[in-house]
């Protein structure tokens, strides 16, 4: 597998040693006896709210399991004791509201927010707002309106531009490379069936548009079957691939997925009916996705750096808990959006 990163900023090193740091002071502190007097030095435990759109969505998943090793690996270095309670919406936003006010009133130091309907964020920050509970929302992005009605809220992600510009230069490389890997059958032209993403989710649009958009001024010559909405979804993307397979025989010779699960999906459907040579492409660098990368099932994919994403939730929630300034151990855009370096892996 080929590798090639973009963006570079890690928080993981610097804010481990500020962990550190931070533990020593804690250690002085409870030795002398001059420095007794501030809350935020004394604090021994913190705990932290999350809530998860849906737990079974792989990328997601693989962010939460991040999550976990940065808190143990938090406790270990500071000896602050770290309560992650981890809750699972199950695609409810009412669900999560109502895992938003247990957290509350379970006296949660800070809440990491991957919302289900990301239009209705307001409700979440009303709740936070009236028990003073800072939120670092994640994945899917509150509309700005609301991430400006308080300074205690944060947003982390991946660029969703960045993601597809990526996404098409994979395409754009291997064309230049070999364009019969790509354009089978000869004729001069790509043609290509798109899996989407959901509809409300704002990357789905932006990862669709900027991945054609690079092959178009790539000048990669290309034309588009057919696409649909598989929210995601590798059964809901194999259910479709079924179909166009079966629509347009002998036809398709590329597939672009806005994520790893609806490129699997469509390798499923394509195992299924005997079809090969068809190449697929997607976006998140999930485990299950590295792997198809590695046996050659699929293309390439855009792999965004779990460790760093989940290490930035992390570090701001912490920080928050703990009453330090974010600022000082990891850089955010205007105050509180946190973009995560991603690499394109063929
Ligand atoms: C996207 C990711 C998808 C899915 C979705 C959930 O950023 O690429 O695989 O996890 O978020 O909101």
């Amino acid at each position: 597998m080929r590798r090639g990163r973009i963006g570079g900023y890690r928080p993981a090193a610097a804010s481990r040693r500020r962990w550190i740091l931070g533990a020593v002071i804690l250690g002085i502190c409870a030795i002398g006896s001059g420095c007794g007097s501030s809350e935020e030095t004394e604090k021994d435990s913190m705990r932290i709210g999350v809530s998860l759109y849906r737990g079974d969505d792989t990328f997601i998943n693989n962010i939460r399991q991040e999550l976990e090793t940065c808190a143990k690996e938090y406790e270990q270095e500071t000896g602050i004791k770290v309560h992650l309670d981890v809750e699972e919406a199950k695609g409810n936003q009412y669900t999560q509201n109502n895992q938003v006010e247990r957290f509350i009133a379970l006296d949660c130091d800070v809440l990491c927010i991957n919302p289900v309907d990301r239009t209705a964020a307001s409700a979440v920050i009303d709740k936070a707002m009236a028990g003073n509970v800072p939120v670092v929302f994640f994945n899917r992005q509150p509309v700005e309106e609301d991430m400006n009605r308080w300074d205690e809220l944060y947003y982390v992600a991946v660029s969703a531009k960045e993601s597809a510009v990526l996404q098409g230069q994979i395409v754009v490389d291997s064309y230049r490379e070999d364009p019969s890997l790509l354009d089978s059958d000869g004729d001069g032209v790509i043609s290509y069936v798109l899996l989407e993403g959901e509809s409300s989710h704002q990357d789905s649009l932006i990862r669709t548009e900027w991945s054609i958009q690079t092959l178009k001024d790539a000048g990669v010559p290309i034309e588009r079957i057919t696409g649909g909405i598989a929210n995601w979804e590798r059964s809901q993307a194999s259910a479709l691939m079924e179909q166009w397979l079966a629509q347009y025989p002998d036809t398709i010779e590329l597939v672009i997925c806005n994520n790893d699960d609806m490129a699997l999906g469509a390798i499923d459907a394509m195992e299924r009916a005997g079809v090969s040579g068809i190449q697929v492409v997607g976006i998140d660098g999930t485990t299950p996705g590295l792997r198809a990368v590695e046996s050659g099932k699929m293309m390439g994919t855009v792999s965004s750096d779990k460790e760093a994403y989940a290490q930035a939730i992390f570090t701001i929630a912490a920080d928050k808990a703990m009453g330090k300034d974010v600022a000082e151990d990891i850089e955010l855009e205007n105050g509180k959006y946190y973009n995560c370096p991603q690499e394109i892996v063929r």
